[in-house]
């Protein structure tokens, strides 16, 4: 959600602000913006769309600046159009500000400066920050504008990264962080910044990764990092392992293909090291200290959204199956507004691909402010949730740039597996037998998923017939239920065909009302321990003349004389199922959304990471 990036240096800083936006493009947004500094001064353009239509508007400029700053914004306080997008000029153009999340008190500090004769070009509540700042910066004796900043900072409540640049300190960026991601990349006499290293890595590989509270005062040949009560800090010089090509389509029509085609070899990442099937052993390193407590907790809470809830609903089934220890998946949005009662002895888990969600993020303080020991599952290295956990392990799925969840899902699902698998086994609750099959069969997934990738001209096929379908419906039972849930908010994100996902038995209680000729039904019916009630379900939707997309275990001779369409994916131990049962439905919404020419990988009203609650 929104875009940061920033230069200073020897460069021309505005190509590779573009360019870097336009790697920021898969965030969301609905505006671009840039402001450059050079001999003319200070100047700002901005554009309502996409950062095509920047380009067209700074097309024939003198743009010669070696410091500069853009953003791609993602509307919350006033509509997407020109006047809304950043940079915003404070109200004597002393500065420009650039800005991701939201002031929640922004209404009382315009009010007050309304009263001292400011007036507002904008409904942002950025612009009302931007304006702060000058305000304090013009009104306190000696102040610089970075103590101007801090001084601000510290009255606002609500999430924000935020750069600054201003004319009287034309060689400066300042920069600030609480709740919002900021990088900053450490060139050889220049900087950069961004809300994540995507636009940096083609130019370095040194990072920085500011923290909450903290201000930067960079140049090209300094930077200098500050807490909001002005001591200085250290910052730590990462090195970062992102290589240009994962960013890259090389190649597919949309990333998002590129993701489901990835995984086989993104879930092998998340495994490697990990999942040593000749040992006979699991490897977490992030986890070792953690592992007993793990298998000694009395209870479990996931929190996660999204794909990473769904993600969760199937930890919970591994969980309690094979660990045997009850746990509860929760919406971190719901769970930070109730008052939820956390035990000695319980673990939070907490999922997120990009690990800057801001609902999972308070979700985590909270618990985290009633004592419980968290962990991550966290796909972006780095990321906010990763450092707010006290343990975790990353899913290593490589970057993900289309916003509908894929390879990061089944990422998620692997490492969740491989936790109730190690903590079972240290528990005792599956045998020695078990854990040495199940290891192996995890080994092996690679091969089947890329074996169900094999049947994407088939899934195209089916998608075809069904591109302009009304609805769908995705029923799955156990461990399918949550897959269902997956596929039917695949559809949903990109095609915008509406979608549910159901219990394949409550289907009775209530939706099988909506049944008729015209309603597709995808059920996952593969053979496990609920094949034989899935077939019955089946055939209450046919009863009704629904359309059954069924994805079937290869070798089911029952089922494509019972349904209109089959999928077949080879045969896994039912509690691996959904790494593999997933695959088609991803597919099947990737190619409805493309003969219904959606936007895939950026569809409308989305953004990848979303940093606001
Ligand atoms: C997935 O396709 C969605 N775009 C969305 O539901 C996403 O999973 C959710 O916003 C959570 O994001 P996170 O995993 O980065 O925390
Ligand atoms: N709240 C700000 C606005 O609406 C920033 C939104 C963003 O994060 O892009 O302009």
């Amino acid at each position: 959600m929104c875009g940061i990036v920033a230069y200073v240096g020897q460069q021309d800083a505005a190509p590779i602000i573009i360019k870097g936006l336009k790697r920021l493009e898969y965030r969301g947004y609905d505006s671009a913006g840039v402001a450059l500094q050079n001999q003319a001064g200070l100047s700002v353009f901005k554009k309502k769309g996409k950062v095509a239509a920047l380009e067209a508007e700074l097309a024939g400029r003198d743009l010669h600046a070696t410091i500069g700053m853009g953003h791609t914004r993602w509307a919350t306080h006033g509509e997407p159009n020109d006047v809304n997008a950043h940079p915003h000029y404070s109200f004597h153009r002393k500065l420009a500000i650039i800005h991701n999340g939201i002031i929640e008190n922004y209404a009382t500090i315009k009010q007050a400066l309304l009263k001292k004769g400011h007036s507002f070009q904008s409904e942002t509540d950025t612009e009302v920050l931007g304006q702060f700042i000058e305000d304090i910066w013009e009104n306190t004796p000696d102040a610089s504008l970075e103590d101007a900043v801090r001084l601000a900072l510290r009255e606002v409540v609500g999430a924000y990264a935020i750069v600054v640049m201003s004319e009287a300190d034309p060689t400066q960026l300042i920069a600030a962080r609480k709740g919002s991601p900021l990088v900053i990349g450490v060139g050889n006499g220049e900087y950069f910044l961004a809300s994540d290293a995507t636009p940096i890595v083609e130019y370095t590989k040194d990072v920085i990764y500011l923290n909450d509270y903290e201000v930067a005062v960079i140049t090209n040949d300094e930077l200098r990092v500050t807490t909001l009560d002005n001591t200085l800090t250290t910052p730590y010089v990462h090195k970062i392992e992102l290589e240009l090509e994962a960013i890259e389509k090389g190649g597919y029509d949309h990333f998002m293909l590129k993701e489901i085609f990835e995984q086989p070899r993104s879930i092998a990442d998340s495994m490697r090291g990990r999942v040593l099937a000749d040992a006979g052993t699991i490897q977490l390193g992030g986890l070792r200290d953690y592992m007993d407590q793990l298998a000694r907790s009395e209870r479990i809470i996931i929190l996660g959204c999204g794909t990473s809830w769904h993600a969760g609903l199937v930890a919970e089934y591994l969980f309690e199956e094979l660990a045997r220890i009850p746990v509860e998946v929760e919406y971190a949005s719901e769970f930070r507004y109730r008052n939820p009662i956390i035990n000695e002895g319980d673990i939070v888990i907490a999922i997120s691909q990009s690990g800057e969600t801001a609902d999972t993020l308070a979700a985590i303080e909270l618990a985290k402010s009633k004592g419980a020991t968290i962990f991550g599952v966290c796909n972006v290295v780095g990321s906010s949730i990763a450092r707010a956990t006290d343990a975790g392990a990353y899913t290593h799925a490589g970057p993900e740039i289309g916003v509908a969840s894929t390879k990061a899902f089944t990422a998620q699902v692997t490492v969740l597996t491989i936790m109730a698998i190690a903590t079972a086994h240290r528990k005792g609750t599956i045998t020695d037998a078990l854990f040495r099959q199940l290891l192996v069969e995890l080994e092996g997934i690679p091969d089947k998923v890329a074996k169900v990738l094999e049947s994407a001209q088939k899934i195209r096929d089916i998608a075809y017939i069904f591109t302009y379908a009304r609805n769908f419906i995705y029923l799955g039972r156990g461990m399918n239920f949550p897959v269902a849930l997956e596929g039917a908010l695949k559809l949903k994100e990109i095609s915008y065909i509406h979608a549910e996902g159901y219990p394949a038995a409550e289907m009775k209680h209530g939706p099988i009302a909506l049944i008729d000729e015209d309603m597709p039904v995808v059920v996952i019916a593969t053979k496990d321990g609920s094949y034989e009630k899935v077939v019955s379900n089946i055939q209450e939707v046919k009863a009704r003349k629904g359309r059954v997309i069924a994805i079937t275990t290869e070798g089911d001779t029952n089922l494509p004389d019972m349904v209109d369409f089959t999928i077949e994916i080879p045969k896994v131990h039912d509690v691996l199922m959904p790494l593999i049962s997933v695959v088609p439905l991803q597919l099947l919404a990737y190619d409805i959304a493309v003969m219904r020419g959606r936007n895939v990988d950026q569809p409308r009203n989305l953004a990848k990471s979303v940093t606001v609650e």
